[in-house]
């Protein structure tokens, strides 16, 4: 599809990071934007600040209820839905001996059963208009997880099979869908947990998320499947899929031991 003047779309996340970014993206190239996130305050300096004219919705994408109210506000205001980007999520790094249930739950909530939500709630208006795109915001963690980051990660590799399904189901109908694996992104996604991130998370290699925002417009313009940034994340999938022990020795090599601590 397409991104012009006129076109509607909704990014979940939209309050921070690399949803801030891909909504400002799409507002410089004239869509209305609805602002999905919490922060309502946030919500609305930056519709205030981006050019032409967006819709705050505030919103918990963790309830279903909620998300749809929300989508179908913006729909019926925008005047239609173009564009969907499931991107709202967040992290708990801590190994599985010591992270309390509820930050797993939270995580399922929020990034995997929040994906979820979100296309339940868009995609009738995708299909009923028989066009539009979907993107889903997974991770680099989604192929291939992490010490210290395991639920986060099965939440991610949920979100990958889920779109990667989709997609086909959607042949034919108008409606696409793209998956981002982003690597490291320089976001606020970890500002709550700095003081105990594992060694192999590298903070000084975190990329600008204007830079991974212009790069999913593009992939949406051009109907890609997939979207890795920086590349090497697709390396990361490839050299997994064909043998995670293989993937295991090149995140020892390149992110130290604590990447992967077994070579067996
Ligand atoms: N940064 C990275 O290195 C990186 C790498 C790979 C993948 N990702 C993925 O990219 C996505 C965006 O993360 P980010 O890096 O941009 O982090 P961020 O700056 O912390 O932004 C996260 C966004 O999600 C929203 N959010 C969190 N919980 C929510 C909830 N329950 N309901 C609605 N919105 C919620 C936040 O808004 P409110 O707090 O206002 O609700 C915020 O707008 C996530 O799915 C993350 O897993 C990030």
């Amino acid at each position: 599809m397409k991104i012009e003047p006129g076109t509607c779309a909704l990014v979940t996340g939209a309050s921070s990071g690399i949803g801030r970014a891909i909504a400002e993206a799409l507002a410089r190239r004239g869509a209305q934007v609805g602002l999905l996130a919490r922060s309502l305050r946030e919500l609305e300096a930056l519709a205030d600040a981006l050019p032409g004219r967006h819709v705050a919705l505030p919103c918990d994408v963790g309830d279903a209820a909620a998300v749809q109210a929300a989508t179908d506000r913006f729909a019926a205001e925008a005047g239609g839905l173009d564009l969907v980007v499931a991107n709202a999520g967040l992290t708990h790094y801590r190994t599985v001996a010591e992270q309390p249930l509820a930050e797993v739950e939270q995580m399922t909530r929020v990034n995997w059963l929040g994906t979820v939500y979100t296309v339940h709630a868009a995609l009738p208006h995708l299909l009923a208009a028989h066009r539009g795109h979907i993107v889903v915001v997974s991770s680099g963690a989604g192929l291939r997880s992490f010490p210290a980051a395991a639920a986060y990660g099965a939440t991610k590799a949920a979100q990958r099979g889920y779109s990667t399904a989709l997609r086909h189901e959607l042949a034919h109908t108008g409606v696409s869908v793209t998956t981002v694996y982003p690597g490291e992104i320089a976001t606020a996604l970890h500002d709550h947990e700095r003081d105990r991130m594992p060694p192999w998370y590298r903070a000084k290699d975190a990329r600008p998320a204007t830079t991974l925002a212009t790069k999913i417009l593009k992939a949406v313009e051009h109907d890609r499947r997939e979207l890795y940034h920086p590349p090497e994340v697709r390396l990361l999938g490839i050299v997994n899929g064909i043998s995670p022990k293989l993937a295991d020795r090149m995140l020892h090599r390149l992110r130290g031991a604590s990447a992967a601590p077994r070579l067996d």
